[in-house]
């Protein structure tokens, strides 16, 4: 699993550069299968569940190159189009590989991703909507089989704006005959970098980013594309956060400010100083920093859910109660516990997490259950006296590129020592 060793105490300081972001590398890494060609996707960061899509893709029959952040995918020979289970079970969007592969090949089957360390996560939304776009399903809980003839033109509503829905859905109606439209879709960011790289690839989507999303089918791709991920969102609101904790002084350079609005705007009530420019944020605190009354989670443009746990561990070492709502995953809680060994004081009722702010937090052995929960644990531990270990680092080597080598440029005092 590997551990995280903390020294803390260190005031950040410095520069740092965000690397591509993770959770719009998956979805473009699946959208390759698409055209019979060659992708040449630069910024690529380098993670874990980077690797566990490469694998899938080699797997499927795709020849797949890389080196530093740029990965090359030639997807003309597809010679399988089931997704191995021991894959799905390193990554759990890897569902969104059976809108892609069907859309390709007519037919794709995928081990059922079931719940994960956030709660149930079901996918029925994806399911429904490609029965109404005349995929037959089979579905026997442990195996997902989908095959199709033709993809029959639709109105999909989703009941809620999932993020991975709103792409397996587009992935699956690429080449419809007509056109698909998706309604209360979701608008992160992320979704909008897919429907680019899919353009440039020569498909015809619009709407991107509002709440209705149109597909229209188009006949063959472009063999060759080139793209750029964006940065990564999370990851540059991560080190906001973890700036912040340090009373440090940090520029966040390679992002696109707009997309961490919801978190500037907290930043800011809670006092830090911010300056936004045009592909980077600088961030230092002037006054003391002050608790936040209500903070919840939705669906961008409000505040992610993936930022829950990293501000939830500033908020713990500021003075006064602040309280959050996790309002997107039913379990997105197990970093609590762990921060509470460190010496906040964080209770909750139902999904709501009410913080009362210490001002002293002490190293211990602390574990980390998922990706975000274990970022919440190196930033406590950037303040927390003494040595704080964090165990299962591979869940936060899951979306973080050389977090390690990032933070000690920035005057922390942080090892990983692999098992
Ligand atoms: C994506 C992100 C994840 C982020 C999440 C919410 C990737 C790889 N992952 O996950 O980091 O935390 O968006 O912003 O991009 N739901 C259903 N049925 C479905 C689908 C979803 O009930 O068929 C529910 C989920 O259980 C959850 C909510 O809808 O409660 C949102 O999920 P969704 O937006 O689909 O998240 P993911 O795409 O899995």
């Amino acid at each position: 699993m590997g551990k995280y060793i903390i020294k803390g105490g260190n005031k950040l300081n410095g520069e740092v550069f965000i690397s591509g972001a993770k959770n719009s590398v998956l979805p473009i890494l699946a959208s390759t299968v698409l055209n019979s060609g060659i992708c040449i996707l630069k910024n690529v960061p380098m993670l874990l569940d980077t690797f566990v899509a490469i694998d899938i893709l080699k797997d499927l029959g795709c020849e797949v190159s890389y080196s530093e952040n740029l990965v090359v995918v030639n997807s003309k020979n597809i010679n399988n189009t089931n997704v191995k289970e021991e894959l799905v079970k390193k990554m759990r969007s890897s569902i969104i590989f059976l809108g892609s592969i069907l859309s390709r090949c007519k037919e794709a089957s995928i081990s059922y991703p079931g719940g994960c360390n956030l709660g149930k996560r079901p996918i029925d939304f994806h399911l429904s909507a490609f029965e109404k776009l005349g995929i037959k399903i089979e579905d026997n809980e442990e195996l997902i089989k989908a095959s199709v003839e033709n993809i029959k033109e639709n109105i999909i509503e989703l009941p809620f704006a999932s993020v991975g829905a709103t792409q397996n859905i587009i992935l699956a109606s690429i080449f419809v005959n007509g056109k698909v439209i998706i309604k209360n879709c979701a608008k992160e960011p992320e979704i909008i970098d897919m429907v680019k790289f899919l353009r440039k690839m020569g498909a015809n989507i619009y709407g991107e980013g509002t709440h209705t999303i149109t597909i229209k089918g188009v006949k063959r791709l472009n063999k060759v594309v080139e793209y750029t991920i964006m940065p990564d969102r999370i990851e540059a609101g991560t080190f906001l956060c973890m700036s912040a904790i340090t009373n440090g002084n940090i520029k966040v350079n390679n992002i696109v400010p707009k997309h961490l609005n919801s978190l500037i705007e907290i930043l800011n009530k809670i006092g830090c100083n911010i300056k936004i420019y045009k592909n980077s944020i600088t961030i230092q605190n002037k006054n003391v920093l002050k608790p936040i009354d209500f903070l919840e989670t939705n669906p961008y443009p409000y505040f992610p859910t993936d930022l829950q746990p990293q501000i939830m561990a500033l908020l713990a070492t500021i003075d006064g109660i602040s309280i959050i709502k996790e309002n997107i995953f039913e379990a997105r809680n197990k970093h609590i516990p762990e921060l509470n060994k460190l010496g906040c004081n964080i209770v909750e009722d139902n999904n709501v997490f009410i913080i009362n702010g210490v001002n002293k937090l002490v190293g211990k052995n602390v574990v980390a259950k998922d990706l975000r929960g274990g970022a919440s644990l190196i930033i406590a531990g950037l303040v927390a006296k003494g040595k704080t270990i964090v165990d299962g680092a591979c869940y936060i080597n899951r979306g973080y590129e050389n977090i390690e080598r990032k933070l000690n440029i920035l005057g922390a005092d942080i090892k990983y020592i692999k098992d």
